[in-house]
């Protein structure tokens, strides 16, 4: 069995808007072995959660075009039916969203909805129920017994994420897809909860692609990071080594501005400049217009991505 379980590869997405086409990713590579943690961090609209939404084939929109390959396990999930990559979701990979209420039914009770998930791998009502008890109890829902009898509505919004990463653990997924999971709440419950997901994921050797804002979190449990800008992965690597020695000049920007990031805001608002909204695929780097070597060669070429070394990825002229 190869270590790797996801292999995505020169992905890019672009949305059809009134202006003509959004280049939102732009040929992006990266691979996440078994039991990893992949970190992806950048700037608001830098194209995180398209590449999330990618990989599951969830469109919003269905105005987007499609490059390149995912590969789950070796199978091509850009090639396979409709029908097919249903049974993918859930079972094989499952994804916790931002916002738990948009996922969970306001009309059901939440131990009922975990029940539903066992369910469908053909367990037993009773089954069903001890497993979601002994869920709720590993991801330190106190009183399960009570709690599983609960409303959505009724739980913090601390518990509720609980509840959808019981709910999306409970197939037993091989990876975790975590958009933003924790964003909406406070720090010191975003931490238990991460790391609660985190052990649940490693008793499982289960992989996460971890989406967040927050790098006290990706230094506490991820194994790689990948930094994105405008639609671009710019860097990727170990996380102690590009904490340790950002190569890239918007990940030395992003990781020396770290104290101040406000993430209230849920932006990086440190880097003088916005993140550009690319229109039209042009010969240049995407980061030029507030990269302090940009030069001549950075405003009429394109960085391709090169390793430095094993492992550690860069897309940029000077490195
Ligand atoms: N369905 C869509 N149609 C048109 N444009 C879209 C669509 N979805 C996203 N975009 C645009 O694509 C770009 C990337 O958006 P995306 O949501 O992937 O960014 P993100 O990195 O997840 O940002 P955030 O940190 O704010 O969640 C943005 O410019 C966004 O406005
Ligand atoms: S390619 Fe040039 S503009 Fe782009 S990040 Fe590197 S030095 Fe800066
Ligand atoms: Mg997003």
């Amino acid at each position: 069995m190869s270590d790797t379980i996801l292999r995505v590869e020169h992905l890019s997405v672009d949305y059809k808007i009134k202006a003509g086409w959004l280049s939102a990713v732009n040929d992006v590579s990266f691979s996440i072995d078994r039991g990893k943690v992949l970190a992806l961090v950048g700037e608001s609209g830098c194209g995180k959660s398209t590449v999330a939404h990618t990989i599951m084939r969830l469109s919003i929109d269905h105005n987007e075009r499609i490059g390149g390959n995912i590969f789950f396990e070796d199978r091509d999930l850009t090639k396979i039916s409709e029908a097919e990559m249903e049974k993918v979701r859930g079972k094989h990979i499952g994804m916790i969203f931002q916002n738990p209420l948009d996922s969970l039914n306001p009309v059901y009770r939440s131990g009922t909805q975990v029940a539903e998930a066992l369910r469908l791998d053909g367990m037993s009502k009773r089954e069903a129920r001890e497993r979601v008890i002994q869920l709720y109890r590993d991801v330190q829902i106190p009183n399960p017994e009570e709690r599983i009898e609960a409303f959505p509505h009724e739980l913090s919004g601390g518990m509720r994420q609980r509840v959808m990463i019981a709910m999306m653990l409970a197939r037993h997924p091989q990876l975790l897809i975590a958009d933003e999971p924790t964003t909406a709440l406070d720090v010191t419950v975003e931490a238990q909860v991460l790391n609660i997901m985190k052990e649940m994921c490693d008793k499982e050797n289960a992989s996460v692609l971890l989406i967040t804002h927050n790098f006290g979190i990706v230094a506490e449990i991820a194994d790689r990071i990948g930094i994105m800008y405008a639609g671009e992965l710019v860097e990727e690597g170990e996380v102690h080594e590009i904490f340790r020695n950002p190569v890239h000049p918007y990940s030395q920007a992003l990781l020396a501005a770290l104290p101040k990031i406000k993430k209230s805001e849920g932006t990086i608002r440190t880097i003088e400049g916005t993140v550009p909204r690319i229109l039209e695929k042009k010969p240049e780097c995407r980061f030029a217009n507030r990269c302090p070597y940009a030069d001549e060669t950075c405003r009429c070429s394109s960085p391709e991505a090169k390793f430095i070394e094993d492992g550690h990825m860069v897309r940029c002229h000077k490195r």
